[in-house]
């Protein structure tokens, strides 16, 4: 199925639309906090970042959809566009409602060119996978309250929807344009990532050249791991491989997935005997 066809663009962009679900941040069931609770939301490090990267993929997701030709992949591409949009209202519904400030950072905005939303697909997969094994952690020690839980995974799985749809859209291009052939899709994806960590690792780098830069969210990057305390780098990579095959295995199988980070997690925890140092003392080292 995977073969660039009509059968396989309709698949991928038509499982996108159907999957849809329509709602307004505002009339999601907020639950009631106590104080203990709003600091620790408070106390997360990346929601100003996290904003910026989504009104900035908002931006730049629909204005790219404008200019596809294509009726279908156009429609499927709108759509993850008002989802971007809505995933920055809905963190900012969430910081105006329980009264936490954030540093409004500048958002440069990416011009919509086609090797700009490919960068930004590569970014997805990653913030995904970092993202998925962060909020498990944040699960098991019930990090939030159920309801807030319950509000986090519906930008989660739009998150699986859009990478699912990004991998499969990104195949089905190259093999449109005669560059299908296995070894040049692998080593195209292995850039594709390369580029994306070095975007991310400039963005968040200490002596980044524009601090104010946003690509993409970077959890990794923000200090995350400083909500959790005793986390190694095994549970954390486990659990980023949990929320991965939890996540995608709510996208139909004859979808391809993202594989690169997954397979080199499973590969680091199989081959790499188990320590107990904590990552955020590994991280501060
Ligand atoms: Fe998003
Ligand atoms: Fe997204």
């Amino acid at each position: 199925m995977i073969d660039g066809s009509q059968a396989h663009k309709t698949l991928f962009c038509q499982t996108f639309i159907d999957t849809h679900r329509p709602f307004e941040p505002a009339e999601l069931p907020w639950p009631q906090l106590d104080e203990r609770s709003i600091d620790r939301l408070r106390s997360i490090p990346f929601w100003s970042v996290a904003l910026a990267a989504e009104r900035n993929a908002g931006y730049m997701v629909t204005a790219y959809a404008a200019k596809v030709d294509d009726p279908l992949i156009k429609r499927a591409l709108a759509l993850q566009g008002v989802e971007e949009t809505r995933h920055a209202n809905l963190l900012a519904e969430m910081l105006e409602r329980y009264h936490i400030d954030v540093a409004d950072k500048t958002v440069s905005r990416s011009p919509a060119t086609k090797r700009n939303f490919i960068d930004f697909g590569y970014e997805e997969c990653i913030d995904s996978f970092f993202g998925f094994g962060i909020f498990g952690l944040a699960k098991q020690i019930q990090l939030f309250v159920p309801e807030l839980t319950d509000i986090f995974e519906l930008v989660l799985l739009e998150e699986a929807r859009h990478v699912t749809f990004f991998v499969n859209w990104v195949a089905y291009e190259r093999i449109r344009h005669g560059l299908g052939w296995r070894p040049f899709q692998g080593a195209a994806t292995a850039l594709g990532y390369v580029r994306a960590v070095k975007r991310i690792a400039t963005t968040f780098a200490p002596r980044a050249e524009d601090k104010k830069r946003v690509q993409g969210v970077g959890f990794g990057a923000e200090g995350a791991f400083s909500l959790f305390e005793d986390v190694t780098w095994r549970s954390f990579l486990a659990s980023c491989v949990r929320g991965h095959e939890h996540y995608m295995s709510a996208m139909p199988a004859s979808l391809i997935k993202p594989t690169l980070l997954p397979n080199a997690a499973r590969f680091a925890l199989a081959i790499v005997p188990a320590w107990r140092k904590p990552a955020s003392r590994a991280t501060a080292a």
